[in-house]
């Protein structure tokens, strides 16, 4: 198992998971910087990856409720928008094609990404322009991957943890960690190749585009 944090040295929690899990491999990731995601490539050296879990994003810059104006219309910051998009879309994106020549000659040929029920059109309307449409675009990237690489029998599926109470939950959330990550294991467990392709919720539910 293999574990990223932009600062490895200082991610106390991947430390702490390592003293129960041994073999954890923690390295550096930087989705914002295309060389630190080559690095990675390289460090990896085309070992076979099961599953590549994109978990990675954020929601803007800190403090994130002091700074809810840089997300809505009228006092848009497109720095802040183009960074956004840099990790949670074209970053995600870069590693998931850097990496998959080692997902295919895996067994299980598995890509999950970490969406969000925000970036739907149809079902979601939280006025946070640089976020949600950061995942509306990763969302339309990964169905993408997932027809182009399918008859390879690599599973492409797109999750929404629901409202999380973490740091990225701006202080609020509805359910803990350990409820989204239960949820998602299962899930992520009951999936076949028929599932690729799909934007599903923790507990299961389909979510609309
Ligand atoms: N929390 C929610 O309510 C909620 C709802 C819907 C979707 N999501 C999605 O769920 C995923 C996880 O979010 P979370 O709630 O766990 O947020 P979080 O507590 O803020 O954690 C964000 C994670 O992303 C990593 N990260 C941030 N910028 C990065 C970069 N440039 N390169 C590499 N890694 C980077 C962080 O790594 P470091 O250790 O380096 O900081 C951290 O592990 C995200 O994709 C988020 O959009 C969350």
């Amino acid at each position: 198992m293999i574990a990223t944090a932009r600062e490895p040295q200082s991610a106390e929690g991947l430390w702490s998971l390592k003293q129960d899990f041994p073999d954890l491999q923690i390295e550096q990731l930087d989705l914002g910087d295309s060389s630190s995601i080559a690095a990675l490539v390289s460090t990896l050296a085309e070992r076979p990856i099961d599953m590549l879990i994109n978990n990675a994003g954020i929601f803007g810059r800190f403090p994130l409720v002091e700074n809810i104006s840089t997300q809505r219309f009228g006092t848009l910051d497109y720095e802040v928008w183009a960074e956004v998009m840099r990790v949670n879309c074209f970053g995600t994106v870069e590693l998931t094609e850097a990496l998959m020549p080692a997902i295919e000659a895996s067994e299980r040929k598995t890509v999950i990404t970490l969406s969000s029920a925000a970036g739907s059109i149809g079902g979601h309307q939280a006025p946070a322009i640089p976020y949600t449409s950061s995942k509306t675009a990763l969302n339309k990237a990964m169905t993408t991957i997932a027809r182009t690489v399918k008859d390879r029998g690599v599973l492409v599926a797109i999750v929404c943890p629901g409202h999380v109470r973490t740091r990225l939950g701006l202080g609020g959330g509805e359910i803990e960690v350990d409820e989204s990550v239960s949820g998602l294991a299962t899930l992520i467990g009951s999936f076949t190749i028929e599932d690729s392709g799909t934007f599903r919720r923790y507990n299961g539910d389909h979510l609309v585009w």
